[in-house]
């Protein structure tokens, strides 16, 4: 595939970028379909910033502290992928809630790792509430983007069993390595033409999704 086939994606980022980081990875091995023309952060100086640039990545901050406000915040960030122009947007580990008018205008192309088995624990501190509340699995999901916070249809799910007297940290940690694997699968059953958002659900090779694909945590032999 040459670069000029693979669909341009732009990545949306807050943080450490961990997750932008394996994206990048595998597409630099050509295995997901798409090119990074761009990183765009809501917040100046973070981690994700710099693997970008180190990846030779336009790495762009639309900075939300400056931005005048939410409204003017959503109008910049809106103009800034009206710029880039992609057929897809990943919001990988960013934490702001964009309007249902950004959210529409790339409805279908935009997809979201969230750290929860959605529909339980949207929203923050998912580790801390699944753990407070005695749950015995918890996981990851990647689902499509619509107005309402993270309730998009899911696409995959990665769970892991909770252990006896597991921390944030580790449960963190462990959710996050199946993140990494989660993420870049969506992503490449996106940009071969295999995932759609249509009607409201997800449809994976023509059939519609009834729930998530989900990925189990390797058990330990
Ligand atoms: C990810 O683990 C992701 O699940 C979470 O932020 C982390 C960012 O890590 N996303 C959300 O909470 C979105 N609601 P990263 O910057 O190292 O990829």
């Amino acid at each position: 595939m040459t670069s000029a086939s693979r669909l341009p994606t732009v990545v949306l980022v807050s943080g450490s970028g961990t997750n932008l980081q394996a994206i990048l990875d595998h597409a630099q091995r050509g295995s997901l379909g798409i090119t990074v023309t761009g990183v765009v952060s809501d917040r100046p100086g973070v981690m994700a910033l710099e693997r970008a640039k180190r990846a030779g990545i336009p790495a762009l901050t639309v900075d939300h502290a400056q931005s005048g406000g939410s409204t003017a915040f959503q109008r910049q960030l809106g103009a800034v992928l009206a710029e880039l122009k992609p057929e897809l947007i990943v919001l990988a580990g960013f934490m702001r809630i964009l309007n249902t008018e950004l959210v529409s205008s790339w409805a279908g192309r935009m997809l979201n790792v969230h750290p929860s088995l959605l529909p339980k624990y949207p929203g923050l501190h998912t580790y801390r509430r699944a753990l407070e509340a005695g749950e015995k699995v918890h996981g990851s999901t990647v689902h499509f983007v619509i107005p309402e916070l993270d309730a998009g249809p899911g696409i995959l799910q990665y769970r892991v069993n909770i252990r006896p007297a597991e921390s944030e940290q580790s449960l963190r940690a462990r959710v996050q390595q199946g993140e990494y694997l989660i993420f870049p699968r969506a992503i490449a059953w996106f940009a071969a033409g295999r995932l759609a958002l249509k009607d409201g659900s997800t449809w994976l090779d023509g059939e519609r999704l009834n729930a998530p694909v989900v990925v189990e945590e390797a058990q330990p032999v």
